[in-house]
């Protein structure tokens, strides 16, 4: 997660660009860079480190230019050093990008064979050349984006300056936020509204997809299909912009739709995405050969996480997992194997019961390791080994980044496991590490589904009571499915695994209940869709959660098919959570419920 910013100013821009990065330092500070254009040539300044070095740079080599884009960086792809340290340049233009660009390396190996010569590790370097290629080809700075932008695959947020422009910068944004500022004659680019609060408080967020095209006295938006549209601006209040819900209606919306940047973020902390290897941060502290047994403990949504995870750490690293909601844990008086690795799961890191169970562990001399969300929590305290999730304050009281943060942690947890046990092979390795880079690409696809899912909830509204179908790891989505349905729009709801259903469940099945299956088209999709058919046989109202080989395959004619971009089976869960939360939010939304602070619940529970 790194931070960008463009400015179109009056004046020297170099010392805006460098205010609007401190305000964005949070978003990492590896390295930093700014780019302007001196009497129309692209000058860059950059620094390895805190955004403070490259001040000390600008003060000593000061830039003049009234055009500039900067950079504070996270790294991902390549040694944060001051050669990959972004604006990415070539003789045409410069770029700066927060995201990841899962394609890089064909894209690379593409544009090398077209004789372009790469001089960083980085993955947004093959951005500037891809866009290169077309000014090279004799198109405009505008059409080389547009040419360009359809042929990135993953989650990105870019701003362009080009050689020569001195009234142009281009911005785009698939999956990683970008906000326009519009101010008197001047126009800027920021991560977030509040890196351009000195400016400006007149905002317009980019959409989905979009794209803009910047001058100083105006700014056209584009949507995905080039399509000119309206990206209305807005005044923010001052105070709101220090938690803002930018364009949605509710913090949950945004959360939801902020998961492929923090997913991203996430998981660049336990993966050398160039390596395409596992590298956790802590991996001297875990010895994952000795242990017969992994406990984990949580509640809510972080226990469906840890369900999830179950099947990971079981099926690729065979490392048997006993897992329990805390609140029963803590009174089981559970024995635990000597020196065993106790796991506890919390988004706010504080919550009551998880963390007496982390205390009976401690107790009983487990290591003890923490996935949290919230680093100086006390959970994160107590901890031998804490893995954080980067998902960035949740407000919304029904988890969502949360949980898909946990879940990227945990896979990345589940495979280390898995090669530190002889489970997994350095290619098998590489291969996950790849299907992983790809899920916050896949996540800014499936939030696409968006309006299907508002019509759905529609419908959904008028039940009474809903189930929730899954199999293998879909199960415990079915589970998450159904509380984050019931938690939000009170609806009750139920999730069940898919073949426990003739068990009894299915008595409920009638033609007033919906009956929602969660199925990628996965080796268990077979067995899946039979108990659909049981359900149907029985007038059950079928909404189908899967591919597109799903859909043609499930052998049944559901009331609604959700069809999801192709994942690879293995983590599915990350990017089919996605529908599931967006099917509870707009059924609360559309029953005028208040989706961000349901009534009963708390967003930290720190009593028992
Ligand atoms: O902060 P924690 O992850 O420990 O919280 C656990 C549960 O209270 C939480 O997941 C709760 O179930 C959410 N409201 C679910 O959306």
């Amino acid at each position: 997660m790194c931070g960008i910013v463009g400015i179109l100013g009056k004046e020297a821009v170099a010392t805006q660009v460098v205010e609007a990065l401190r305000r964005l330092e949070y978003r990492g500070y590896d390295s930093a860079g700014v780019a302007t254009l001196e009497n129309g040539l692209l000058t860059r300044r950059r620094a390895e480190g805190k955004l403070r070095n490259l001040e000390i740079r600008l003060s000593n080599e000061p830039l003049e230019g009234l055009i500039g884009i900067g950079h504070t960086r996270w790294a991902t792809h390549g040694k944060p050093n001051e050669t990959n340290a972004h604006p990415h340049a070539t003789a045409k233009l410069a770029v700066v990008h927060n995201g990841i660009i899962e394609n890089f390396r064909e894209l690379r190996a593409e544009l090398q064979s077209d004789g372009y010569v790469f001089a960083t590790e980085t993955d947004t370097e093959i951005v500037a050349h891809l866009v290169t290629r077309e000014l090279d080809r004799g198109k405009s700075p505008t059409d080389a984006v547009a040419a360009s932008l359809p042929r990135l695959r993953g989650a990105f947020a870019l701003a362009f300056l080009f050689q020569g422009e001195e009234d142009l910068l281009i911005g785009a944004r698939k999956g990683s936020p970008l906000a326009v500022g519009i101010g008197d004659g001047e126009m800027y680019l920021g991560s977030d509204a509040l890196a351009l609060a000195p400016f400006t408080n007149l905002i317009a967020y980019l959409e989905e997809g979009d794209w803009v095209v910047l001058h100083r006295k105006s700014a056209t938006f584009y949507d995905k299909a080039n399509n000119p549209v309206e990206r209305r601006a807005q005044r923010v209040a001052a105070g709101a912009l220090l938690v803002e819900k930018g364009n949605h209606r509710h913090f949950m919306a945004k959360e939801i739709y902020e998961q492929p940047e923090v997913v991203g973020h996430t998981l660049t902390q336990y993966l050398d995405m160039a390596a395409g290897r596992v590298r956790l941060p802590f991996a001297d502290k875990i010895d994952w050969t000795s242990l017969s047994r992994l406990s984990i403990a949580a509640c809510g949504t972080s226990y469906y996480a840890g369900l999830i995870a179950k099947y990971w750490f079981e099926r690729l690293a065979r490392l048997p997992v006993e897992i329990d909601v805390a609140s029963e844990f803590r009174y089981r008086e559970a024995p635990l194997p000597d020196n065993g690795l106790a796991l506890f799961i919390s988004q706010s890191g504080e919550t009551a019961d998880t963390l007496a169970c982390l205390r009976y562990a401690r107790q009983e001399r487990q290591v003890i390791s923490a996935i949290v969300n919230v680093a100086t929590s006390t959970m994160a305290r107590e901890s031998d080994v804490v893995a954080p999730t980067l998902a960035g304050p949740e407000i919304g009281v029904a988890s969502t980044k949360g949980f898909t943060c946990q879940l990227a942690a945990l896979a990345c947890l589940a495979l280390a496991a898995a090669r530190a046990r002889g489970h997994l092979s350095a290619e098998d390795e590489a291969r996950h590490v790849q299907n992983l880079i790809a899920l916050p690409g896949l996540m800014a696809n499936a939030l696409a589904l968006e309006p299907q899912i508002e019509k759905l909830a529609r419908e959904l509204s008028k039940a009474k009571d809903v189930l929730y179908l899954g199999r293998g790891t879909s199960f415990p989505l079915a589970l998450e499915g159904a509380l984050k349905l019931k938690e939000i729009s009170y609806i009750h709801a139920e999730g069940y695994p898919a073949g426990e259903l003739k068990h009894g469940p299915i008595a409920l099945i009638d033609e007033a209940m919906p009956v929602i299956v969660v199925a990628p088209h996965d080796a268990l999709f077979e067995k899946t869709a039979s108990n659909m058919q049981e359900v149907a046989a029985r007038g059950g109202r079928i909404i189908l959660i899967t591919n597109a080989k799903g859909a043609a395959e499930c052998g049944i004619e559901p009331e609604t098919t959700i069809i999801m971009p192709d994942v690879d089976p293995t983590f599915a869960a990350i990017v089919y959570a996605l529908p599931i939360q967006m099917i509870a939010y707009q059924t609360a939304v559309f029953m005028g419920k208040d989706a961000d602070q349901p009534r009963n619940l708390a967003k930290s529970v720190t009593v028992e």
